[in-house]
């Protein structure tokens, strides 16, 4: 596991104080490698696809959740797989003070089920929930793959059939529908049926490689005692054939998996979804039965997948709770934003900016434009205006009016102040500068703008 460091060979100093003078000496401090800041010009993206998966979740009636980002390292162990990838080489665990081994959350299904046992959310109750958030894995950081990521993601437990599993792919092919990416996205399609149907897969699995042996790579061999079916995952184009004529999961399904799986195939083909079938879809943690899924796209490079889940039965007995059925998937944040400014996806309303700049022509103009913004605020609620603040000669405040992207300039000088009127400009535009009374002000500018007035109360 790694552990919680920054990457940059750093002075192994225990004292704070001298680790606080070195660095004042040596370097600027920088953010940990694969862990981004988010800075305002992208922020409006985030706004904006954050909006639409809250708004799709209500329509949808799943509830939010919000679980703390450290958990017991046990849960994670014991939840997604003591050989996974994600448990062996990619937590950030560390001890607390108190000895704790504590664990940066890798993702959040785990700690969903553990917030939903420990209040109580599964007792004789079914429940639909969400939640978003940063998710940490020590992986190799490349476009697409961060250490710091973030997720939405939808849980459902307690429903057993497969409409539940048919409700949350409509509900994420209806979020592609609504951003426009429909025709860039595949959903892929497999099951890993019963946990006794996979363990005798299992065995037929390793039977096939062991006669193969001599063709499998250094991980594939040591996964081959821990966990055989991720082989099937390998990209390793030396062996690709080989896994092609690898005895197929679905030819091996219980009976009961291979109805459900055939239930939902014909809910999705009723709904209009389109999907391929990939017998050699397994998933990266242990603790799917059933039904698994991807979400991907060719438009990322090789980072494609972007959203992905799958049924989970066993993981709440496993977890100290009563057999619940439960299924959900998590979708990556970052990938999606990357596809949507890609595909050039990004409504212009999205890139968030100002449209009025109220700007006092000299000092004694400060206040009274202080508090007229305030007014405009109040009377067109959707307006976004910004007050010119710091100072600054006529030039240089024009100038600043020009850089905050807005399209009209309010200008508030001493005259207009005696008369009650305000100069209005227009940036963007070749059109002559009018006076207008204030009082016509807000009806005006959401006029201009095609907004609306806040209604007065009666
Ligand atoms: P996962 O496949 O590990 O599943 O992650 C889900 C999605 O998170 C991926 O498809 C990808 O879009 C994004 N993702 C994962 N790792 C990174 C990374 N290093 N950088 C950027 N994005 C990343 C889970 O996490 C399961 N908890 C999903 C689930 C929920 N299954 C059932 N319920």
């Amino acid at each position: 596991m790694a552990r919680l460091q920054a990457d940059h060979a750093q002075p192994a100093i225990e004292d704070p104080v001298l680790l606080v003078k070195e660095f004042a000496l040596s370097k600027k401090i920088q953010a940990i490698r694969g862990m981004n800041d988010l800075l305002p010009d992208v922020s409006p993206r985030w706004q904006f696809f954050e909006s639409r998966v809250r708004d799709l979740m209500q329509r949808y009636t799943f509830d939010e959740i919000r679980m703390p980002i450290v958990e017991q390292t046990a849960l994670f162990a014991r939840s997604i797989g003591e050989v996974t990838d994600i448990v062996e080489k990619e937590m950030y665990t560390f001890e607390d003070r108190n000895g704790d081994s504590l664990t940066l959350r890798p993702e959040g299904t785990a700690s969903c089920v553990r917030a939903a046992l420990e209040h109580g959310l599964l007792y004789n109750q079914t429940q639909r929930l969400w939640y978003q958030g940063p998710m940490f894995r020590h992986e190799r950081p490349q476009k697409g793959r961060y250490r710091q990521f973030h997720q939405v993601g939808v849980e459902a437990y307690g429903f057993e059939g497969p409409d539940i599993d048919a409700e949350v792919i409509l509900l994420s092919a209806r979020l592609w529908q609504e951003l426009g990416l429909t025709e860039h996205v595949t959903l892929e399609l497999n099951s890993l049926g019963s946990s006794e149907a996979r363990a005798a897969y299992r065995d037929t699995l390793v039977s096939y490689f062991e006669a193969h042996r001599e063709l499998l790579d250094e991980d594939s061999l040591r996964r081959l005692a821990s966990n055989p079916l991720r082989i099937l995952d390998s990209k390793n184009p030396a062996m690709a054939e080989m896994l092609n004529g690898a005895p197929q999961l679905i030819d091996h399904l219980d009976e009961e998996s291979r109805a459900h799986f055939e239930g939902l195939t014909a809910m999705l083909d009723a709904a209009g979804i389109t999907y391929v079938l990939n017998p050699r879809l397994v998933r990266g943690l242990d603790y799917y039965c059933r039904t698994v899924f991807e979400w991907t796209t060719t438009a990322l490079g090789s980072q494609g997948t972007v959203c992905a889940g799958g049924r989970y039965d066993g993981l709440v007995e496993q977890l100290g709770g009563k057999p619940t059925p439960a299924v959900g998937f998590a979708m990556g944040i970052e990938r999606l934003i990357l596809l949507l400014e890609t595909l050039d996806l990004v409504p212009k309303e999205a890139l968030g900016g100002c449209d009025v700049y109220l700007l006092p022509m000299d000092e004694s103009t400060t206040i009274p434009a202080l508090t007229l913004a305030e007014t405009l605020r109040s009377a067109v609620p959707g307006l976004h205006l910004q007050l010119h603040c710091g100072g600054g000669s006529f030039k240089s405040r024009m100038k600043k009016a020009d850089k905050s992207g807005a399209t009209l300039a309010l200008l508030l000088g001493p005259d207009e102040l005696a008369n009650d009127t305000i100069t209005l400009k227009f940036l963007r535009q070749e059109r002559d500068q009018q006076s207008l009374p204030q009082a016509a002000l807000s009806a005006t500018l959401a006029e201009l703008l095609n907004l609306a007035t806040a209604t007065q109360p009666t």
